[in-house]
């Protein structure tokens, strides 16, 4: 194995147990770092420790830890349990990834929903910096890495989706502290840099795990009439486009085609592996600012070249035409999918 910047090191990753956080670990610890990751989900991280540590190469330790990053006494918990077990007095990365996607609407959601989206989203983020900061300045060279979104300069998911104001609000915040801590950091603290990651659209089971997060019921545990004001219009055009629901359907019909839907998607699209890749690439290549996949590429160019055009929708089909263009030659290269 070739020595990169990553070999030896410590590591420590929140929402480890999914998704982007998942990989972040597997890779890392695939490249000789040992990783202390952390989840709300007690079974989900020991199953990532467990597999990553499993496939490591020796003298890299991958530990699991319970935590929920909204709770500061939790995150310095964390952080005692992580330095014992890997018997540091440091740690060199930080990834505040752990995040749920929720608090739609400022009008008619639920304040609690909106404040503990903010809560864990920001208030995660917070958290990590306020704990570990001082870790990152007894490394001699260490690197916060905080998992924003391309909310954080489009706050909008596009025309019919819900509203995303608790999530971008977070999503700004996590970005403007990260900008804001580069000057702060090069004066008070250069033995750490911060990296702000902005991912667009990546194939994950986020929506499932924020509504556990969030203290939601399941979809499919909604009443007939909740799950029908759940799903969107434009959820509903998707559902019917991939043949999945009629046009005239019941609660029933569309109760039985949204596990049918995420298992059509599972594995498809911009996956969490290649997120992972492009953000660890991004830190080794000394980068702070890193946009990840070809979605958020797209979106902070049309953001940057005309901040009013991409909120107006008239140029959506142009924005997006390329990129659906791009995934359907990528699907028909690959072949048919499994029946
Ligand atoms: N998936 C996307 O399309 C996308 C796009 C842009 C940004 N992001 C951001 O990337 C990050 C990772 O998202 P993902 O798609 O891998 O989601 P995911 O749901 O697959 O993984 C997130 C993990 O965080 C955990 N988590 C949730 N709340 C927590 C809390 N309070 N404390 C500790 N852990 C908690 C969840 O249990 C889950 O295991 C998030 O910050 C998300 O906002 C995701």
């Amino acid at each position: 194995m070739a020595v990169n910047v990553f070999t030896g090191k410590l590591a420590v990753v929140t929402g480890g147990g999914s998704g982007i956080g998942r990989e972040l670990v597997r890779q890392l610890a695939a490249q000789g770092c040992s990783v202390a990751a952390c989840d709300l989900n007690p079974d989900s991280v020991a199953v990532t420790a467990a597999t990553a540590w499993a496939a490591a190469p020796p003298g890299v330790a991958v530990t699991g830890h319970v935590c929920d990053v909204s709770d500061e006494a939790q995150v310095l918990r964390f952080r005692d349990e992580l330095l014992e077990q890997h018997a540091s007095d440091h740690v060199d990365l930080v990834f505040a990834n752990a995040g749920v996607f929720g608090g739609a609407s400022f009008v008619k959601d639920s304040r609690r929903e909106w404040e503990r989206t903010l809560a864990i989203n920001w208030g995660g983020v917070y958290n990590c910096a306020r704990t570990f900061l001082p870790l990152l300045i007894a490394s001699g060279d260490g690197v916060l890495v905080n998992t924003s979104s391309v909310s954080s300069f489009w706050a909008t998911a596009g025309p019919g989706a819900p509203p995303i104001t608790a999530y971008s609000t977070a999503n700004f915040a996590i970005k403007g502290f990260s900008e804001a801590l580069i000057e702060d950091l090069r004066s008070n603290a250069p033995q750490v840099r911060v990296v702000v990651a902005m991912p667009g659209v990546v194939s994950t089971d986020i929506a499932e795990n924020s509504r556990r997060a969030l203290g939601l019921p399941e979809l499919e545990q909604l009443s007939d009439a909740e799950l029908l004001e759940q799903i969107p219009d434009i959820g509903l055009a998707i559902l019917t486009g991939m043949g999945l629901l009629a046009e005239d359907f019941s609660a029933d019909d569309l109760r039985s085609a949204i596990p049918r839907m995420r298992d059509e998607l599972r594995g498809k699209g911009f996956s969490a592996a290649q997120a992972a890749t492009i953000i660890l690439d991004g830190v080794r290549s000394g980068a702070w600012r890193i946009l990840v996949g070809d979605e958020a590429k797209m979106l902070d160019e049309q953001v940057r070249a005309n901040p009013e055009a991409p909120f107006n929708y008239d140029n959506y089909a142009e924005m997006y035409g390329p990129l659906i263009a791009q995934a359907q030659a990528e699907a028909e290269a690959a072949g048919p999918s499994e029946p």
